[in-house]
């Protein structure tokens, strides 16, 4: 059976995590392929929340094994802690297996976070301060340290030793910052850490293959999202790994004819956090309407998200980025609250050009001027639908109106944080 893979279209928080969970009673493995505990997912179940970072959001189905793959950035004391507070409230994680490839997030990959940004001063990013990017730097710098070198203490040793000299100069010299001291980050992670996590690290290339060969449902579930993709968001404002479609592949350990279905996820507007170019940011009242009904603040840091109209600019592009089959839209019942609403058809250039697609250049994406369409609102609560004909009409044409720009079908519309309120929209 072949793979499906769930991608955010925006900048994040599009609300992956519910229709993941949703999905995720039909498939057998539930894979994490990008990403680390910077992610936040809150699933509302019987109107209890659960916020997950890490653990992917199949944990919550008995019959369902959670997947962390190689591509992820583990910090095992944040995922002991979620599995632990996974348990305390019922949920079994004995079935989650985490690949021995993925790699280790460190004690100086929070200071090196924390420093990198504070030295950027009025530049910073805005990142989650989690270390994800001194992580995968490390990784691409070939000096990582991985979750199988756990497993053998006298390799975790040797290579702590090894790039704890080159951290710790930088630490002290550059940063002015007191160095990190060897045995105790390897007492920590070898005795206390390690024991705990072996029995969940495992072969999951093996796992998720012989899974697909034995005609057995898999979705590979991303975090973050395309426009924070390191590659194809808006660099520096990205994170540091690749969450588009293509990465499912590579952080899972599959290939692209493996996948059949790729799911966009929408939401009915935008948000990001962090610094960045957003042509549909508003601000006022508006925005204050949309965080407050759409609980706009970060799951993990708390921060509020700046809020924008639809974009279907970024939508288009991040249907060819993706190869996008359909689409899922998020907390289309947020904009129940207005009168009108706009959906940006396309951008203005700073020379008048028009365009439909997302402008290569950084610096005339920092510039353009959003070219909208006014579109009526539906006044009514859409919490109790569950059905098309349920939708009032003008809720129904803003979700055709998706469909017709991005030319892929809308098969999902979230009208409600709980796992049943959602409106299956397929042609
Ligand atoms: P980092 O991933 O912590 O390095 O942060 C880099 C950028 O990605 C910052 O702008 C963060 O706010 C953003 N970011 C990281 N994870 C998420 C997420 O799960 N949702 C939304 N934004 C995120």
């Amino acid at each position: 059976m072949p793979a499906t893979v769930l991608v955010g279209t925006q900048w994040g928080d599009e609300g992956k995590g519910r229709f993941t969970d949703l999905l995720a009673k039909e498939m057998d493995l539930v894979v994490r392929y990008q990403g680390g505990h910077n992610a936040g997912h809150t699933i509302v179940v019987d109107g209890e929340a659960f916020a997950l970072q890490l653990v992917p959001s199949g944990v919550l189905y008995s019959h369902t094994v959670p997947v962390i793959g190689n591509g992820v950035v583990v910090d095992p004391a944040v995922l002991l802690e979620e599995c632990a507070m996974l348990e305390a409230r019922g949920i079994d994680t004995s079935r989650l297996v985490v690949s021995g490839n993925a790699h280790l997030i460190m004690p100086y990959h929070y200071e090196v976070d924390l420093m990198t940004e504070r030295f950027l001063g009025h530049n910073k990013l805005g990142t989650t301060k989690r270390g994800i990017g001194p992580a995968y730097s490390d990784k691409a710098a070939r000096i990582g340290l991985r979750v199988q070198d756990l497993l053998d203490e006298k390799i975790f040793r040797q290579k702590l030793e090894v790039v704890l000299r080159e951290k710790n100069a930088l630490l002290s010299r550059v940063y002015n910052r007191l160095p990190l001291d060897g045995e105790e980050i390897a007492e920590r992670y070898l005795k206390e850490l390690a024991p705990r996590l072996a029995p969940m690290i495992g072969d999951t290339v093996g796992l998720i293959h012989e899974a697909l060969a034995a005609g057995r449902q898999v979705m590979l579930e991303g975090a973050q999202a395309t426009y924070l993709d390191v590659d194809h968001g808006t660099y520096p404002f990205v994170t540091s790994s690749n969450p588009v479609a293509g990465g499912a592949c590579v952080g899972s350990g599959i290939g692209p004819r493996e996948i059949s279905r790729v799911i966009g996820i929408v939401k009915a507007y935008v948000t990001r956090v962090g610094s960045g170019p957003f042509p549909t940011e508003v601000e006022g009242e508006t925005a204050d309407r949309l965080v407050d009904r759409g609980h706009e603040y970060g799951t993990n840091t708390g921060r509020r998200r700046r809020p924008g109209w639809l974009d279907l600019v970024m939508l288009r592009h991040a249907v060819r980025l993706n190869s996008i089959s359909d689409l899922a839209v998020t907390k289309l019942d947020v904009l129940s609250q207005f009168e009108t609403l706009k959906v940006c058809v396309a951008y203005e250039g700073p020379e008048g050009e028009r365009y439909e697609h997302m402008p290569y250049h950084q610096s005339v994406l920092h510039r353009v001027r959003p070219l909208y369409e006014e579109v009526p609102g539906w006044g009514d609560d859409l919490a109790g639908a569950t059905k098309l004909e349920e939708l009032p009409k003008a809720a129904r044409s803003y979700v055709e109106l998706i469909a017709d720009q991005t030319g892929v079908p809308v098969s999902y519309v979230g009208v409600g944080p709980g796992r049943e309120q959602y409106v299956t929209f397929s042609a």
